[in-house]
């Protein structure tokens, strides 16, 4: 073995998300290179995600993450040290392993995230090769076309919008760079809109940075989006796609059976017609967790209606678990599935997942959380998997921006070698 890829050392500290709530950092090192690695937090979590370790008690809220931290210096850091940290695989087995549970209960989903990235960043320096091109290989090319989440609502927001998120997908764009360049575009002129119409209170941003707008109707959402492309000089439907996710779960009554959504009850079957209706009305192409977890049959429903000209994605739906998405891959749930690397907690489940995904014809979206840190971490995943799609917030708040930041980097490391992926992840009918 090269002993230069050996791991010597493993720390753990404690630091803030993007909520100001604790969280970890893992650092690996090896003999001659190191690296790090954030866990993210979910707000809207699905019940199928890996659990979040957390001390509880009075300090930090309950939220400090002290006791993950002991558990990678007492129990991981043993196990690990001596290790070649090119052996992601084998490493992350040994992490799943000493966790011995189905959902990382014992170690903590966020342990095993920060630790997992940290090793496959330390084994990319040693290597001196960018992340992406370690993760990837000479083919990782391909810049993801964004999904900005400009308006938010749901939990993310104090606002009354149901749907949780509205997104501006630049399709038309020929470069990731003119991608951005459109956006930040139609992103400021939404917020000169917003204040004229609501005031200035409506520019207040959202935990993913996406204007909370006093608003509560999902049309009254969808038309200051398609506003704002036109004023900012673009075709809504060529230049522009838009995106919702739902994240349903949220506002679904178990007792009713019926989801609450602008001010009326839907049942199943009632929402299916909404969204083919808003399909029919606007240019959404992208529709996320738009029933609550457990209504796989519901998703199959939709997908049959409208899944030829819509991507269908399941979120909270599969929680990045191979085990739900062969689920769903035999009703045909979705077409699409959203990955989170901490809601199953190693990065190889989380490619495992993707390619299982992928090779059975679904799309890939490559994900952020709500409460997120400056670790660009997803950025380089998206363009090493070749997923084509990229879903982390609107361009504003660092721990956003630390993502489109390194996909501008990654463009101009490639200098003219890169695609952007543009309409292409979008056909699939
Ligand atoms: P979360 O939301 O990170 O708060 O779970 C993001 C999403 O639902 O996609
Ligand atoms: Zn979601």
């Amino acid at each position: 073995m090269d002993d230069a890829f050996k791991i010597q050392q493993v720390n753990a500290l404690q630091v803030l998300d993007s909520r100001g709530r604790p969280t970890l950092k893992v650092i690996v090192k090896t003999k001659s290179g190191a690296g790090y690695g954030y866990a993210p937090s979910g707000a809207s979590r699905g019940e199928r995600e890996a659990i979040e370790l957390r001390d509880g008690g009075k300090k930090w809220l309950g939220y400090g993450v002290m006791r993950a931290i002991t558990i990678v210096e007492t129990m991981i850091k043993p196990r690990l040290v001596g290790l070649d940290s090119r052996y992601q695989a084998f490493i992350d087995s040994v992490l799943i392993a000493l966790d011995g549970t189905p959902n990382k209960s014992k170690l903590g989903g966020n342990t095993t995230t920060a630790t997992s990235i940290a090793v496959a960043r330390s084994a990319a320096g040693t290597a001196s090769l960018e992340l992406f091109e370690y993760l990837g290989g000479p083919g990782a090319r391909l810049l993801p076309t964004p999904l900005l989440n400009v308006i938010n609502g749901g939990v993310h927001a104090g606002n009354e919008l149901n749907i949780q998120e509205f997104m501006i997908i630049p399709v038309g764009a020929d470069t990731f760079y003119d991608a951005m360049r459109m956006a930040v575009e139609v992103y400021g002129i939404l917020k000169k809109i917003l204040k004229e119409k609501y005031g200035l209170s409506a520019v207040n941003v959202g935990d993913e940075g996406g204007f909370a707008p006093p608003i509560k109707q999902t049309r009254q959402a969808l038309d200051l989006l398609i506003e704002s492309i036109q004023k900012a000089g673009y075709t809504v439907g060529t230049d522009f796609y838009l995106g919702i996710d739902a994240a349903a779960s949220q506002f679904y009554s178990n007792e009713e059976e019926v989801y609450h959504l602008d001010g009326k009850s839907y049942s199943p079957g009632d929402l299916v017609e909404y969204y083919a209706g808003l399909v029919d009305e606007y240019p959404i192409r992208y529709i996320e967790d738009p029933f609550h977890e457990d209504a796989f049959n519901d998703y199959a429903e939709l997908t049959r209606k409208i899944g030829k000209k819509v991507l269908i994605v399941g979120d909270d739906l599969y929680t990045t678990n191979t085990r739900y998405l062969e689920k769903g891959l035999e009703i045909k749930a979705t077409n699409a599935v959203l990955v989170k690397i901490n809601q199953i907690g190693t990065l190889t489940e989380t490619i495992e997942f993707i390619r299982y995904a992928v090779s059975h014809g679904m799309r890939a979206i490559i994900s952020h959380r709500s409460g997120d840190t400056e670790d660009p971490f997803i950025a380089d995943l998206a363009v090493a998997m070749t997923t084509g799609l990229i879903k982390t917030g609107a361009p504003a708040r660092g721990e956003r921006t630390a993502k489109y930041n390194r996909l501008l980097e990654i463009e101009s490391i490639l200098q003219g070698s890169s695609q952007y992926a543009g309409v292409r992840p979008f056909k699939i009918g």
